[in-house]
């Protein structure tokens, strides 16, 4: 145990304590928060829109990463259900993000295999950004490298609803039964129904809350918050993560 111990120690730097039913793996899927930009831009006395800007360069390095350590699923949280609160110009200006994001990397993400898939609400969103995200989708949908999840337009209230709707019409219509309704049969009505639950949630900028992020696919996910802003995010960052993540035990209600 103690030989084990100052392995840990020399090669991760956090204060996490050590269970010795820890796990080890890489997690196979990691959903990030991207919180901070417009306090990143105000920080340097900039316009909010110059921190989304700084933001959507940050996605490109955290991908390589994610990819080259063998993480299959990387969901972002680019855009919330309630971000339509926001001022017209900066919902304008995040709603342009994608296409600028993937007319800059869809080529390097072909490259890297890495296949792009969406979650959201679709229909509000402007036909460019639509345009733009199914293109990727499309180009990408043979591609057996990292899947990376865009969360736009995503509210998980929002999604829990669409489902039981769904439910609700299937039963009403003799379809299902409502001894069939079960876990298994819910995940199958979520935008996630492909994928598998987040292992690890970040979330940058020091907010300590889920923003109607995922509530359900989170419950047995492990949490890692830090200050730093979405722009100043780094690979050490999301390294020191994925180390403590390392050191967390899993019980599932178990012992
Ligand atoms: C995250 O940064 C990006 C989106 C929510 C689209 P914010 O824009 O929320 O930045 P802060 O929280 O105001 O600093
Ligand atoms: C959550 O961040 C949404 C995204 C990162 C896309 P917000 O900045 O919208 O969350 P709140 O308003 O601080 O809860
Ligand atoms: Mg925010």
């Amino acid at each position: 145990m103690l030989e084990k111990f100052s392995k840990w120690k020399a090669s991760f730097s956090t204060n996490e304590p050590i269970d010795s039913k820890s796990v080890t793996e890489i997690p196979k899927h990691v959903a990030i928060i991207m919180d901070g930009n417009g306090r990143w831009a105000k920080q340097k006395g900039l316009p909010r829109i110059a921190g989304h800007r700084e933001g959507m360069k940050v996605i490109n390095k955290i991908v390589r990463q994610a990819n080259n350590l063998g993480v299959e699923i990387l969901t972002l949280y680019a855009f919330s259900t309630e971000n339509w609160k926001r001022p017209k110009t900066e919902v304008d200006y995040l709603m342009k993000l994608p296409e600028r994001f993937l007319g800059i990397e869809l080529p390097k993400l072909i490259e890297q295999n890495v296949k792009v898939r969406l979650m959201g609400s679709l229909e509000n969103l402007p036909e460019h950004t639509l345009l733009a995200v199914q293109k990727a989708v499309h180009e990408t949908r043979n591609n057996t490298g990292l899947v990376l999840n865009f969360a736009l337009n995503y509210g998980s209230r929002f999604e829990i609803l669409e489902a039981m709707k769904a439910i609700a019409q299937q039963v009403q219509s003799g379809q299902l039964k409502e001894q069939d309704i079960n876990e298994e049969l819910l995940n199958k009505y979520l935008m996630t129904s492909d994928l598998r639950d987040p292992d690890l949630l970040i979330r940058t900028s020091g907010e300590i809350r889920l923003s109607n992020f995922m509530l359900w696919q989170l419950a047995y996910s492990e949490f890692w918050f830090t200050d730093v802003l979405w722009p100043d995010f780094n690979e050490e960052h999301f390294a020191d993560a994925i180390a403590v993540y390392q050191k967390r035990a899993r019980r599932y209600g178990g012992i």
